[in-house]
Protein backbone atom coordinates (compact mmCIF):
# COMPACT_ATOMS: atom_id res chain seq x y z
CA UNK A 1 0.00 0.00 0.00
CA UNK A 2 2.81 2.31 0.61
CA UNK A 3 4.64 1.46 -1.82
CA UNK A 4 1.92 1.50 -4.37
CA UNK A 5 0.98 5.42 -2.99
CA UNK A 6 4.95 6.22 -2.84
CA UNK A 7 4.78 5.24 -6.52
CA UNK A 8 1.45 7.35 -7.26
CA UNK A 9 3.28 10.06 -5.30
CA UNK A 10 6.37 9.71 -8.07
CA UNK A 11 3.75 9.70 -11.41
CA UNK A 12 2.19 12.83 -9.78
CA UNK A 13 5.87 14.82 -9.42
CA UNK A 14 6.34 13.96 -13.09
CA UNK A 15 2.89 15.43 -14.12
CA UNK A 16 3.80 18.63 -12.10
CA UNK A 17 6.76 19.09 -14.06
CA UNK A 18 5.58 18.52 -17.23
CA UNK A 19 2.27 20.79 -16.29
CA UNK A 20 5.24 23.78 -15.37
CA UNK A 21 6.62 22.87 -19.51
CA UNK A 22 3.14 23.38 -20.60
CA UNK A 23 2.19 26.20 -18.68
CA UNK A 24 4.62 27.83 -19.65
CA UNK A 25 4.12 27.18 -23.51
CA UNK A 26 0.62 27.85 -22.46
CA UNK A 27 1.22 31.56 -21.30
CA UNK A 28 3.37 32.19 -24.75
CA UNK A 29 0.27 30.54 -26.61
CA UNK A 30 -2.61 33.18 -24.54
CA UNK A 31 -0.61 35.90 -26.56
CA UNK A 32 -0.56 34.20 -29.78
CA UNK A 33 -3.73 34.99 -31.86
CA UNK A 34 -6.16 32.07 -31.85
CA UNK A 35 -5.66 31.82 -36.06
CA UNK A 36 -1.85 30.73 -35.31
CA UNK A 37 -2.74 27.71 -32.85
CA UNK A 38 -5.52 26.68 -34.99
CA UNK A 39 -5.11 26.85 -38.84
CA UNK A 40 -8.42 27.93 -40.77
CA UNK A 41 -9.61 24.65 -42.04
CA UNK A 42 -11.78 24.84 -45.62
CA UNK A 43 -14.58 26.78 -45.97
CA UNK A 44 -17.69 24.76 -44.36
CA UNK A 45 -20.05 25.37 -46.96
CA UNK A 46 -22.17 21.93 -46.51
CA UNK A 47 -23.46 19.85 -43.46
CA UNK A 48 -21.09 17.07 -44.69
CA UNK A 49 -17.64 19.18 -44.81
CA UNK A 50 -18.70 20.34 -41.22
CA UNK A 51 -19.28 16.75 -40.04
CA UNK A 52 -16.21 16.08 -41.53
CA UNK A 53 -14.59 18.74 -40.01
CA UNK A 54 -15.64 17.41 -36.45
CA UNK A 55 -14.96 14.13 -37.34
CA UNK A 56 -10.86 15.24 -37.59
CA UNK A 57 -11.27 17.11 -34.44
CA UNK A 58 -12.54 14.11 -32.50
CA UNK A 59 -10.11 12.23 -33.89
CA UNK A 60 -7.26 14.37 -32.57
CA UNK A 61 -9.29 14.67 -29.35
CA UNK A 62 -8.85 10.63 -28.70
CA UNK A 63 -5.29 10.79 -30.09
CA UNK A 64 -4.40 13.76 -26.47
CA UNK A 65 -6.69 11.16 -24.63
CA UNK A 66 -4.45 7.98 -25.75
CA UNK A 67 -1.60 10.15 -24.22
CA UNK A 68 -3.09 11.54 -21.53
CA UNK A 69 -4.76 8.06 -19.87
CA UNK A 70 -1.32 6.03 -18.67
CA UNK A 71 -0.65 9.17 -17.01
CA UNK A 72 -3.60 9.21 -15.34
CA UNK A 73 -3.27 5.86 -14.61
CA UNK A 74 0.31 6.02 -12.81
CA UNK A 75 -0.87 8.72 -10.69
CA UNK A 76 -4.23 6.98 -9.16
CA UNK A 77 -3.82 5.11 -6.18
CA UNK A 78 -7.34 3.21 -5.96
CA UNK A 79 -7.41 0.18 -7.90
CA UNK A 80 -10.43 0.38 -9.30
CA UNK A 81 -9.56 3.91 -10.73
CA UNK A 82 -6.84 2.45 -12.53
CA UNK A 83 -8.58 0.07 -13.46
CA UNK A 84 -11.31 1.58 -15.54
CA UNK A 85 -9.10 4.15 -16.66
CA UNK A 86 -6.88 1.35 -18.33
CA UNK A 87 -9.82 -0.43 -19.40
CA UNK A 88 -11.31 3.34 -20.96
CA UNK A 89 -7.66 3.26 -22.87
CA UNK A 90 -8.32 0.22 -24.82
CA UNK A 91 -11.85 0.95 -25.93
CA UNK A 92 -10.29 4.69 -26.89
CA UNK A 93 -7.66 2.75 -29.10
CA UNK A 94 -11.00 1.35 -30.37
CA UNK A 95 -12.77 4.69 -30.79
CA UNK A 96 -9.74 5.84 -32.90
CA UNK A 97 -10.11 2.65 -35.17
CA UNK A 98 -13.98 3.21 -35.65
CA UNK A 99 -13.13 7.16 -36.77
CA UNK A 100 -10.83 6.26 -39.25
CA UNK A 101 -13.41 3.70 -40.56
CA UNK A 102 -15.62 6.60 -40.57
CA UNK A 103 -12.86 8.65 -42.71
CA UNK A 104 -12.97 5.73 -45.34
CA UNK A 105 -16.29 5.75 -45.75
CA UNK A 106 -16.50 9.45 -46.73
CA UNK A 107 -13.73 8.72 -49.10
CA UNK A 108 -11.34 11.30 -47.23
CA UNK A 109 -8.17 10.75 -45.36
CA UNK A 110 -7.77 9.92 -41.74
CA UNK A 111 -6.67 13.73 -41.01
CA UNK A 112 -6.24 15.05 -37.49
CA UNK A 113 -7.27 18.69 -36.72
CA UNK A 114 -6.28 20.18 -33.67
CA UNK A 115 -8.58 19.88 -31.02
CA UNK A 116 -7.77 23.20 -28.34
CA UNK A 117 -10.91 22.54 -26.45
CA UNK A 118 -9.68 18.59 -25.73
CA UNK A 119 -6.31 20.04 -24.75
CA UNK A 120 -7.62 22.52 -22.69
CA UNK A 121 -9.71 20.10 -20.53
CA UNK A 122 -6.62 17.45 -20.09
CA UNK A 123 -4.53 20.94 -19.32
CA UNK A 124 -6.77 21.84 -16.23
CA UNK A 125 -7.03 18.66 -14.82
CA UNK A 126 -3.23 18.33 -15.24
CA UNK A 127 -3.41 21.12 -13.11
CA UNK A 128 -5.42 19.93 -10.65
CA UNK A 129 -4.70 16.66 -10.62
CA UNK A 130 -0.81 17.96 -9.48
CA UNK A 131 -2.10 19.98 -6.69
CA UNK A 132 -3.83 17.16 -4.76
CA UNK A 133 -1.64 16.22 -2.25
CA UNK A 134 -3.49 13.52 -0.36
CA UNK A 135 -3.87 10.27 -2.79
CA UNK A 136 -7.66 10.02 -2.01
CA UNK A 137 -7.96 13.43 -3.01
CA UNK A 138 -6.02 13.12 -5.84
CA UNK A 139 -8.12 10.02 -7.12
CA UNK A 140 -11.42 12.18 -7.02
CA UNK A 141 -8.87 14.67 -8.62
CA UNK A 142 -8.73 12.26 -11.45
CA UNK A 143 -12.36 11.29 -11.82
CA UNK A 144 -13.22 14.93 -11.66
CA UNK A 145 -10.46 15.45 -14.75
CA UNK A 146 -11.59 12.03 -16.42
CA UNK A 147 -15.89 12.73 -16.09
CA UNK A 148 -15.00 16.28 -17.83
CA UNK A 149 -13.14 14.60 -20.72
CA UNK A 150 -16.06 12.23 -21.21
CA UNK A 151 -18.44 15.07 -21.42
CA UNK A 152 -16.77 16.84 -24.11
CA UNK A 153 -16.58 13.89 -25.87
CA UNK A 154 -20.49 12.64 -25.35
CA UNK A 155 -20.93 15.94 -26.85
CA UNK A 156 -19.12 16.07 -29.85
CA UNK A 157 -19.96 12.19 -30.16
CA UNK A 158 -23.74 13.30 -29.97
CA UNK A 159 -23.26 16.10 -32.39
CA UNK A 160 -21.81 13.85 -35.17
CA UNK A 161 -23.76 10.82 -34.82
CA UNK A 162 -26.99 13.12 -35.15
CA UNK A 163 -25.13 14.85 -38.71
CA UNK A 164 -24.65 11.33 -39.85
CA UNK A 165 -28.54 10.41 -39.64
CA UNK A 166 -29.44 13.42 -41.44
CA UNK A 167 -26.61 13.04 -44.09
CA UNK A 168 -28.28 9.67 -44.36
CA UNK A 169 -24.97 7.74 -43.91
CA UNK A 170 -26.88 4.99 -41.35
CA UNK A 171 -23.18 3.18 -40.66
CA UNK A 172 -21.48 6.13 -40.09
CA UNK A 173 -24.23 6.93 -37.82
CA UNK A 174 -24.10 3.58 -36.09
CA UNK A 175 -20.38 3.17 -35.13
CA UNK A 176 -20.57 6.78 -34.01
CA UNK A 177 -23.35 5.88 -31.37
CA UNK A 178 -21.42 3.02 -30.06
CA UNK A 179 -18.73 5.01 -29.31
CA UNK A 180 -21.11 7.51 -27.96
CA UNK A 181 -22.63 4.56 -25.36
CA UNK A 182 -19.22 3.39 -24.32
CA UNK A 183 -18.11 7.15 -23.46
CA UNK A 184 -21.34 7.19 -21.40
CA UNK A 185 -20.76 3.72 -20.03
CA UNK A 186 -17.11 4.84 -18.83
CA UNK A 187 -18.40 8.23 -17.74
CA UNK A 188 -21.23 5.95 -15.45
CA UNK A 189 -18.20 3.75 -14.02
CA UNK A 190 -16.35 7.04 -12.82
CA UNK A 191 -19.74 8.04 -11.10
CA UNK A 192 -19.88 4.86 -9.00
CA UNK A 193 -16.49 4.52 -8.13
CA UNK A 194 -16.89 8.26 -6.37
CA UNK A 195 -19.48 7.30 -4.96
CA UNK A 196 -19.08 4.44 -3.91
CA UNK A 197 -15.63 4.34 -2.56
CA UNK A 198 -13.26 7.63 -3.54
CA UNK A 199 -15.08 10.51 -2.40
CA UNK A 200 -16.04 8.55 0.87
CA UNK A 201 -12.15 8.36 1.20
CA UNK A 202 -11.09 11.79 0.34
CA UNK A 203 -13.92 13.52 2.48
CA UNK A 204 -11.92 11.61 5.63
CA UNK A 205 -8.65 13.62 4.37
CA UNK A 206 -6.79 15.76 6.76
CA UNK A 207 -6.69 19.48 5.81
CA UNK A 208 -9.81 21.66 5.60
CA UNK A 209 -10.90 24.09 3.03
CA UNK A 210 -8.72 27.10 2.69
CA UNK A 211 -12.44 29.21 3.26
CA UNK A 212 -12.81 27.62 6.83
CA UNK A 213 -9.06 27.94 7.68
CA UNK A 214 -9.59 31.57 7.03
CA UNK A 215 -12.96 32.09 9.02
CA UNK A 216 -11.09 30.54 11.88
FE1 LIG B 1 -13.28 8.14 -26.85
Amino acid sequence: MAARTGRAATAAKRMAARTRTTGRTAARARTTPARARRSPGPRLDSLRSLFIEEIRDLYDAEHQILKALPKMVSAASHSDVKSALENHRRETEEHVRRLEQVFEDCGVPARARRCEGMAGVIQEGTETVQAAVDPDVRDAAIIESAQKVEHYEMAGYGTVRTFAQRLNMPECASVLQRTLDEEKQADRKLTDIAESAVNVHAAEAEGGDEESEEME
